[in-house]
């Protein structure tokens, strides 16, 4: 069963209190931690935005927030407004210096009380609010402060990001989330691979064959329209979420779960990557948009339509990466993520090699090679895929069947959310669970080389129906290896 440690009682400041993430990830996740009894009395969620709002009419636009994204059974109204009574409202523009006086006068003077700054604001504000913070004495030894991806939008802007903020916090104070590492799955994965010792020989190139890595979505840009953009799927998933599920698969075993020993590993693998550059990224990746079409049974508009406009922006990516280290060499990693696809599934598949020989007749059927699926959303689990014989007589027929592990019907537990687990580790100052700067600058220095081959060989956008698995290319860029893409969902 899970366990609910309070944490000490703390401050939080969220900035950009009134925005979309705020209200639908946030705010909501406070409260279940609430509701679990996680955030003690005396705790203090001081929200921070531009717009002029009383305390009270924040509250109530909270509670309106939380009705939207709650379960009927979960909206017990005096949790609520016992939540509710917990947050201030603060009108600040985070770029004027002089407007931080009614912020700090919010906060605890017992310098040491946790502070948590939590900016989920666009990235551009980032060494402004760090700045501002630094300057009013907001910052101390027990201040944290909490970036939300994206850092920046390519290595040179997410170094400008990172020598700001690090101008006023330790490299100990910055969390940088990455919400996929606090899903449960993606922790189960550190388990899997160093609780298991029957892995340990078989996690290599001489077992493996190559790893596939999807994250798909249906959803489409929706009101995101503007921000997506500018963005695309390589900078707004592949530089992270993709590239951080990577690196839990191939590092190497840290001695300890110490974050350090932790993103050491991490950074030595992302630094093993081969840079993809040039003409490379025409046989080595491929970039998709999608059109109108049809998401369980519904009709959808294609992502020009939903943004209002023409665009050449991907909705959609996937490409072969490959490590150049002892472990992994010419043992690909194939990376697809897309919105608009057929169904929402994140998955990271482990292909072992074929059997050497077979010693069974033609007629028994073909031996597969075994697959190690890591389901990290929906239904989360791990499922193996073996050959078995087929029971009966009248002849030996071979069958490839799964060996399942559902957590959910293991564990029969309600755990919390990412965003409910990473804000409480920053609450409680533990860094595993976030990236360090380093590893997100060479995360951005992979990428870069794709987008600078894109933009110079024109990299063309191909198109797809929305609800399908993405464009033709996709099939035959890992076609063309002799492999083909495998989906629990879809099989
Ligand atoms: C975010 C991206 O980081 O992750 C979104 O900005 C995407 O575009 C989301 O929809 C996907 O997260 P999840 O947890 O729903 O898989």
């Amino acid at each position: 069963m899970a366990q609910f440690v309070p944490a000490e009682p703390f401050d939080l400041v969220i900035f950009g209190a009134t925005g979309d993430l705020a209200a639908r990830k946030l705010l909501p996740a406070l409260f279940h931690r609430f509701c679990d009894g996680q955030i003690v009395a005396g705790s203090r969620i001081i929200a921070a935005a531009r717009q002029e709002y009383s305390s009270a009419q924040f509250r109530t636009y909270v509670i309106e927030s939380l009705l939207r994204t709650l379960d009927a059974e979960t909206t017990d109204t005096t949790q609520q407004h016992d939540f509710c009574a917990l947050i201030e409202y603060v009108s600040l523009d985070f770029t004027d210096a002089n407007g931080w006086s009614a912020l700090r006068g919010q906060l605890s003077d017992d310098n040491g009380r946790i502070r948590v700054l939590y900016l989920a604001t666009h990235p551009k504000l980032y060494c402004d609010i760090a700045g501002g913070a630094g300057h009013n004495n907001i910052v101390n030894q027990h201040t944290r402060i909490v970036l939300e991806k994206p850092i920046g939008t390519d290595l040179e802007s997410a170094r400008a990001i990172n020598a700001g903020v690090g101008q006023v916090f330790a490299e100990s104070q910055i969390f940088r989330i990455d919400h996929y590492l606090g899903k449960e799955t993606v922790q189960n994965l550190l388990a899997l691979r160093f609780a298991n010792a029957l892995f340990d020989p078989l996690w290599n190139r001489t077992a493996i064959d190559h790893v596939q890595i999807t994250v798909a979505e249906k959803l489409g840009v929706g009101n995101r329209g503007a921000f997506y953009d500018q963005t695309g799927a390589l900078r707004d998933m592949v530089q992270n979420h993709l590239l951080q599920l990577l690196c839990l698969v191939a590092m190497e075993p840290p001695a300890r779960l110490d974050p350090e020993q932790i993103h050491n590993e991490k950074t030595k693998v992302l630094r093993a990557l081969r840079p993809i550059q040039g003409a490379a990224v025409l046989t080595s990746t491929v970039r998709g948009q999608y059109r109108a079409g049809a998401i369980d049974g519904t009709a959808v508009d294609g992502y020009q339509t939903e943004l209002g406009g023409d665009s050449d922006t991907e909705s959609f990516v996937a490409l072969r990466a490959d490590i150049d280290n002892w472990r992994w060499a010419d043992t690909p990693f194939y990376l697809r993520t897309g919105k608009r696809l057929q169904t929402k599934t994140s998955e990271v598949v482990i292909v072992f090699r074929n059997a050497p020989h077979s010693i069974f007749p033609p007629d028994a059927g073909t031996i597969q090679p075994n697959r190690l699926t890591i389901r990290l959303q929906p239904n989360e689990g791990i499922t193996l895929s073996i050959m078995t014989k087929e029971p009966g007589p009248g002849g030996f027929f071979l069958r490839a069947l799964p060996l399942d592990l559902s957590f959910a019907e293991a564990f029969d537990a309600n755990y919390p959310d990412a965003y409910e687990r990473l804000l409480m580790e920053a609450i409680r100052g533990q860094t595993a669970l976030f990236m360090r700067r380093d590893e997100v600058e060479a995360a951005w220095h992979w990428v870069d080389d794709i987008i600078a081959g894109w933009d110079k060989h024109h990299a063309p956008c191909q198109s797809y129906v929305a609800g399908s698995w993405g464009p033709p290319g996709a099939d035959e860029l890992i076609g063309k290896d002799h492999r083909s893409w495998h989906c629990e969902p879809c099989a």
